[in-house]
């Protein structure tokens, strides 16, 4: 699909987040200074859409029950890692903002396979001894 336009910068307020639609994908854009992230507008809980939530920083708040995502990576702030909410690559051309939604930026770290699993087992192993 390639990058699509979605907005433009000065349509995109700070503290909350814009609604828009990519493809089949709707996608929550949040602006920091003069950062644009993206991610999927959904939050992973109930469904609500994350566009509409307060945003602190770079951490956005679903307003339907409050958990919280950083934009930058998808993750909640306090647990990176797990699988996070699909952020796509946002690029910003003379003042539009243009985002890719088969360019996924983060990935989940938890349960990789990629031949990481004995390493991460081997630090988990320490309960005997009680
Ligand atoms: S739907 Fe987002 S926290 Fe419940």
């Amino acid at each position: 699909m390639a990058y699509q336009t979605v907005a433009r910068l000065e349509e995109l307020p700070e503290g909350r987040g814009h609604a828009a639609r990519v493809g089949e994908v709707d996608v929550a854009l949040f602006r920091v200074g003069e950062a644009v992230y993206a991610m999927e507008d959904r939050c992973p809980h109930q469904g609500a859409p994350l566009a509409g939530g307060t945003l602190e920083g770079c951490v956005v708040e679903c307003p339907l029950h409050g958990w919280d995502f950083d934009v930058r990576t998808g993750f909640k702030p306090d647990d990176a890692d797990g699988f996070p909410i699909p952020c796509y690559a946002v690029r910003i051309e003379a003042g539009v903002v243009l985002v890719d939604v088969e360019d996924e930026i983060n990935r989940p770290r938890r349960g990789r396979s990629a031949g990481r699993g004995r390493s991460t087992r081997r630090g988990r192993s320490t309960g005997r001894g009680r």
